[in-house]
């Protein structure tokens, strides 16, 4: 049997849909035609969400009156249901993934379509994400959750809510600038995973907790954690040549190693790589920074493979004092953005997805 050449494991190379919203140009990351390290450098995370869902940066007029509309509200039924989970030894992901399910259950009007209907729910939805995150981490260790400020970006408003303590202003900066290099990243996995859910005209939270579900795989933002892990596991600097060899010889997949469409280098973790110097500082940190390097530089001169944004983000989580267990949460505290950003421009021109399988079983069998 000849599979024909249109039956594309991995759908690599093929082209699903056109977008406006973001793009990967060789070495380079768009967001609506803006360098990501231009956006990082000059924007904030409120602007860029605004910016991939209407397509242009605000004014200053339009910035505040955006930053007022995302309200951080959880309702206290739904506080009681997550701290029920805190005992489960579910992942975080899944205890995520569960919440903003449970979440869009207390939307009356959760079956709307319009394009004002799904820009509302992205606003609530985008504001509460951080809440919900850091409410489950605090559960989880027993603790009570703290409740968002008024007046506070998203970025300071979750370093506080999940580590109790106000963050310094480099902190801030620092995670703010995280969360807009996690914000979209074209037809990756969960994104195209949110359009195929939403194009059936399903409900926003049904493609919103699919794309959870699809960002949990350690192939997919599961892998920052696994970084984070992997260095624990080789220990210190002085196993590392050891790690390496086994994984090259054994064709093992070292986590945060290799994309899809970069072949030449993430830019996104060039400026993680480049930003988490100042604030590894920490005997510990500094090792496991080195570390990092020293597997990039044989990566890449031995299998030619470059490191992705998952590769340095946890080193940056764990010197903001962040547990490896909610780094995966904390992409999705960023990726909503996006995912809100697909399913309005999936809505504004829908096709349901149905492609084809190319069948290889029996077809002549018989029951009796
Ligand atoms: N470590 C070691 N080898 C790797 C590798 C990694 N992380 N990623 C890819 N490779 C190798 C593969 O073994 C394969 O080698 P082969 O041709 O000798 O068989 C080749 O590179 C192509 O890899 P493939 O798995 O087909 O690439 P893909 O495009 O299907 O997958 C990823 C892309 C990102 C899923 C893959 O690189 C990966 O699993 N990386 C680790 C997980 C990760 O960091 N995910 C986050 C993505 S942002």
């Amino acid at each position: 049997m000849t599979i024909p050449e249109s039956a594309n494991k991995g759908l690599e190379n093929i082209i699903a849909c056109t977008t406006e919203i973001s793009t990967i140009h060789d070495t380079t990351l768009l967001y609506r035609g803006y360098a990501i390290e231009d956006l990082a450098a000059h924007t904030s995370f409120e602007e860029v969400i605004y910016l991939l869902w209407t397509g242009n940066l605000p004014n200053s007029k339009e910035l505040q009156e955006f930053r007022a509309k995302l309200t951080i509200e959880i309702p206290d039924a739904l506080l009681k249901m997550m701290e029920s989970f805190a005992q489960m030894k579910t992942h975080p992901m899944a205890k995520l993934r569960s919440a903003v399910s449970l979440y869009g259950m207390f939307d009356p009007e959760a079956e709307q379509q319009s394009q004002e209907a799904f820009f509302e729910k992205s606003l609530k939805t985008t504001a509460i994400m951080g809440a919900l995150v850091a409410a489950l981490s605090r559960y989880t260790d027993g603790l009570k959750p703290i409740p968002a400020q008024k007046n506070v970006s998203l970025a300071e408003n979750f370093l506080t809510m999940i580590r109790g303590k106000t963050p310094t202003k480099d902190e801030i900066k620092l995670f703010d600038t995280a969360l807009i290099l996690h914000a979209d990243h074209e037809l990756n996995a969960s994104a195209f995973a949110a359009r195929v859910v939403i194009s059936t005209t399903t409900d926003y939270y049904s493609a919103i907790t699919g794309a959870l579900g699809t960002l949990k795989g350690p192939l997919h933002g599961g892998a920052n954690e696994q970084v984070m892990l992997m260095l624990a596991e080789i220990g210190s600097f002085a196993h590392i040549d050891a790690f390496i060899e086994d994984a090259v010889n054994a064709k093992k997949k070292v986590m945060g190693i290799g994309h899809r469409v970069y072949k030449h280098g993430d830019p996104r973790a060039r400026i993680l790589k480049e930003v988490s110097e100042k604030i590894c500082t920490t005997p510990q940190l500094k090792e496991y920074r080195h570390m990092l390097i020293h597997i990039q530089e044989q990566m890449e001169s031995r299998k030619g493979l470059m490191p992705n944004v998952d590769f340095y983000s946890g080193l940056l989580y764990s010197a903001l004092d962040l547990k490896p267990r909610d780094f995966t949460p904390i992409f999705a505290v960023s990726r909503i953005a996006g995912w809100s950003a697909q399913i309005m421009e999936q809505m504004r021109n829908n096709r349901i997805y149905r492609p084809r399988g190319f069948y290889t079983g029996p077809t002549d069998r018989k029951v009796s």
